[in-house]
């Protein structure tokens, strides 16, 4: 006996590979309410997800723009100096075309997941080639198919003690404040098209240190405007905890408010919401899930200048659990809108909520 969920499942993944840019999809998906409010409702994707059909049936379902989890990060792109492996990013670009769904590139420039031989390589002389040949090959290759470009990821963190609040990343060491500048121009020039985004974490929630990160990024933006860095957009992840640090809602609609001031757009990139330290009733957590991602989407999308949400996965079926004692109860991360067997969960009726607001 089959479930009604599995055939549709499956009456969905048929019809979506037959002619997918006009097979009615069975069901309404997060991708069609979000476009409904002028936005595009998306998520990060990997490789060995794509394998199983029933993910990938509810991947098209609910997705209208895909980001590589990995596959578009440096150590994936560059394995060895000068040898470049687009395998991945191209087949997550297949299937994101196949669908009818745009595709965000993450990211070009980031202090973790490069090559181990990179370290070493910036320290020899002359070695701006290495950031700009780089996103200059890799822009280049995506050229026209990628909407937009995590350009820079991550390099804040007012806490390292700068007055520019930079983030003492390997590229602030080897080549001081100007790496963004340089990342930026070499950005543009390899695709006039591609949104440029600043992507980060630390804005979202309501903490003191939060105040900080937001006044630092204001900071951060308003001069690299100044100096002409083509930056268009800033990247929220939306990293969320429901049950640590709360969002602010006022602190973050006034942020937003100047980021918008600036003429910048605005996109959560990597939204998800940590269920730990809460209590053992999974319907209890998935409630405090879904109630903390929907106070922060209906102030993100408040803002006029915000026109993507994307989570950090769809499902549930492929998050680790945090450690050996949450393995051992069986308590894994319920962080995401979809479940274990990609079933919706509250957070996707708080996520399609927030949209229709
Ligand atoms: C993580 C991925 O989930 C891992 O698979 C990868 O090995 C390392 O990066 N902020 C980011 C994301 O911008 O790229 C990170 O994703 C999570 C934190």
């Amino acid at each position: 006996m089959i479930s009604r969920r599995f055939f549709l499942e499956q009456l969905a993944g048929a019809a979506t590979a037959l002619r997918p840019s006009f097979a009615a999809r069975v069901e309404t998906g997060l991708r069609d309410i979000a476009v409904r409010r002028g936005i595009v409702y998306g998520c990060a994707a990997a490789t060995y997800e794509l394998k199983d059909a029933a993910f990938s049936a509810a991947l098209a379902r609910e997705a209208g723009i895909l980001s590589a989890e990995y596959e578009m990060k440096r150590a994936a792109l560059e394995p060895s100096r000068g040898r470049y492996d687009f395998s991945g990013g191209d087949g997550l670009l297949a299937f994101a075309r196949t669908h009818g769904m745009a595709f965000r590139g993450h990211t070009l420039v980031w202090d973790h997941s490069n090559p181990p031989w990179l370290a070493d390589a910036l320290q020899q002389p002359n070695a701006e080639p290495l950031l700009t040949d780089y996103i200059a090959t890799v822009v280049g290759h995506y050229k026209g198919r990628v909407r937009s470009w995590d350009v820079v990821n991550e390099v804040l963190q007012p806490t390292d003690g700068r007055r520019d609040g930079l983030r003492d990343t390997l590229w602030l060491k080897r080549f001081g404040p100007g790496y963004i500048d340089m990342a930026f121009h070499a950005a543009r020039q390899a695709d006039p098209a591609a949104l440029l985004v600043y992507n980060d974490w630390g804005c979202e929630w309501g903490a003191p240190e939060n105040d900080r990160f937001r006044a630092a990024t204001l900071d951060f933006l308003s001069h690299a405007l100044a100096r002409g860095v083509p930056i268009q957009a800033l990247g929220l992840q939306g990293h969320l905890s429901a049950f640590g640090t709360q969002v602010d809602q006022k602190k973050l609609a006034v942020f937003l408010d100047a980021v918008r001031g600036m003429g910048l757009k605005i996109l959560v990139t990597e939204h998800d919401v940590d269920d730990s330290g809460g209590p053992s009733d999974i319907a209890l957590r998935d409630q405090a899930v879904a109630d903390a991602s929907r106070r922060f989407l209906d102030v993100m999308l408040d803002n006029p200048a915000t026109q993507a949400v994307l989570t950090w996965g769809l499902s549930d079926r492929f998050l680790d659990p945090p450690g050996w004692r949450d393995r051992l109860a069986g308590r894994y991360p319920r962080k995401l809108p979809l479940d274990r067997d990609y079933g919706r969960k509250p957070m996707w009726n708080a996520m399609a909520k927030a949209f229709r607001a």
